[in-house]
């Protein structure tokens, strides 16, 4: 979609939002798949409510983007814009065991540098793409842990009130790959109250996750992180590897020969192939284990 209404382009610049034109959402997820539409990156968090009112009042469709880590965009021009918040500097900032994260910090930075200073108990997260408001709004986790438990905090736009709203962290639920807020919510930052640790022992507790995660996922190629959820008490990896389906390939969307749970793009995929494939897989596992798996990636096909 592209925004070419004069009035509209002005309006973006005196909300200091930046408009790119035709961006390729290919260059923005992780899977490396995704077609073109106009990308307007926000620079600070209170003009929310007038930009979307700006949108709205112009029929103008929208949707976030974090990292593009957990995400398989439709192909070709798409009926949306997208809106992404520009990464401050500092991202995140640290009072005793508390950590106030911007939700566009780096996941990955956000755990290193708080470890840096002592403050542990997401080590298991390390290795994981993508943002911090992402991982917030789907409560990533790994190796026994999730985000959603050092969550004290949230600062995010309510779609539903259309205003910027601060949440209490029990005021939030977090389940397994699962949260409270609505889809059309915004991450805008996070307080992580997070335990003391000296930098040795978190070290060495990545140093495991990292060659945990080495072992077991193809790290070095274009992926979304596993496709489906694990369904209660069994595993969708193991099960689709059981079907001998890795390598299953649909033009160069294909299960990887690693993780089973892993689909990746070995060339120049598309959206259709990898939905082909997903849906291939899907009905090969209730035909043979009477079971549903759900989606664990996000899709935003048009
Ligand atoms: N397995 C196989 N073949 C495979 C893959 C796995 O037999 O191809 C077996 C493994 O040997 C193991 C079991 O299945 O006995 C579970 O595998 P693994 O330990 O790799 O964990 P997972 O359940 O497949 C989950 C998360 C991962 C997370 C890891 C580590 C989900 C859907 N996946 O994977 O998260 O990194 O545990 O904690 O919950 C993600 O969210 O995108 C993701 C990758």
């Amino acid at each position: 979609m592209r925004i070419g209404d004069p009035k509209i382009v002005a309006k973006l610049a005196e909300l200091n939002v930046e408009l790119q034109h035709a961006a390729a959402l290919a260059d923005l997820t992780s899977l490396g798949i995704g077609g073109t539409t106009d990308l307007l990156r926000i620079r600070q968090h209170e003009i929310l409510p007038d930009l979307l009112n700006l949108l709205d009042a112009n029929d103008v469709q929208y949707k976030f983007i974090g990292g593009g880590s957990n995400l398989l965009v439709g192909d070709g021009e798409l009926p949306w814009v997208v809106l992404q918040l520009v990464r401050p500097e500092p991202d995140v900032v640290l009072d005793g065991n508390f950590a106030r994260v911007d939700a566009a910090a780096d996941l990955g930075r956000m755990i290193t540098f708080c470890a840096k200073n002592d403050l542990g108990g997401m080590e298991g997260l390390i290795g994981v793409p993508g943002t911090v408001g992402g991982a917030l709004r789907m409560n990533a986790g790994a190796y026994g842990m999730q985000i959603g438990s050092y969550v004290r905090e949230v600062k995010l736009y309510r779609a539903a009130s259309r205003k910027l709203e601060t949440l209490r962290g029990d005021q939030i639920s977090f389940e397994y790959r699962h949260t409270s807020f609505a889809p059309d919510d915004m991450m805008l930052s996070v307080i992580l109250e997070l335990p003391s640790k000296p930098f040795k022992l978190i070290l060495e507790g990545i140093r495991i996750c990292n060659e945990k995660r080495r072992s077991s996922q193809p790290l070095g190629q274009k992926s979304a992180g596993c496709i489906f959820k694990n369904p209660p008490g069994a595993s969708a990896g193991r099960m689709i590897d059981e079907l001998g389906l890795k390598g299953l390939s649909v033009g160069d969307a294909r299960v990887s020969d690693r993780h089973a749970n892993f689909f990746v793009n070995a060339g120049q995929a598309s959206a259709k192939d990898m939905l082909r494939l997903i849906a291939d897989v899907r009905e090969r596992v209730h035909k043979n284990y009477g079971i549903e798996l759900e989606n664990e990636v996000v899709v935003w096909n048009a």
